[in-house]
């Protein structure tokens, strides 16, 4: 009766332990965005949801067109929708190969490289710094494209 309790408590501790690794590894999936860009100068979205619980997130950029990262390339920004445009401009200046991002700039929350058309890239970035209730921006700082190729980052509450 003994040896049979504790083999149940071992079962028990086991299953616990199960659970609790199926649900950090179903939290971390949930907290992979997707994005894609195309040649007509869009995003295929202007809503990106971070998942509530999510401390690190990954986020992948495809550029689902064929024109070459000179000439239609994409990237993923994110700042406070304050920095924005005054992020966007220093971008221009920064040239291709900067991927169109101010270096060192703590106004740049993530960023990606700059892909052309079949291409794909993946970032990490951390997100306990934002706020439930900021508002965050993400765009493509290639020239000429952040007007149009934008949308908004929340924080799911
Ligand atoms: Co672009």
């Amino acid at each position: 009766m003994q040896k049979t309790l504790s083999n149940l408590s071992a079962t028990a501790a086991v299953l616990v332990l199960l659970a609790s690794l199926s649900s950090v590894s179903t939290l971390a999936s949930e907290c992979q965005l997707e994005i894609t860009g195309n040649d007509m100068m869009q995003y295929n979205t202007a809503e990106l949801i971070v998942p509530k619980g999510c401390t690190d997130v990954s986020l992948t950029l495809t550029h689902v067109g064929k024109l070459a990262n000179n000439i239609m390339g994409h990237n993923w920004v994110l700042t406070t929708d304050a920095d924005f445009q005054a992020v966007a401009m220093a971008g221009m200046g920064a040239g291709l190969e900067k991927h169109y991002v101010p270096q060192d700039d703590a106004r740049v929350l993530a960023s990606t490289d700059v892909v052309g058309g079949g291409e794909s890239t993946t970032i990490t970035f951390n997100v306990e710094a934002l706020s439930a209730d900021g508002k965050y921006v993400f765009f493509c700082s290639f020239p000429g494209h952040w007007g149009v190729m934008k949308g908004i980052l929340k924080l799911s509450s």
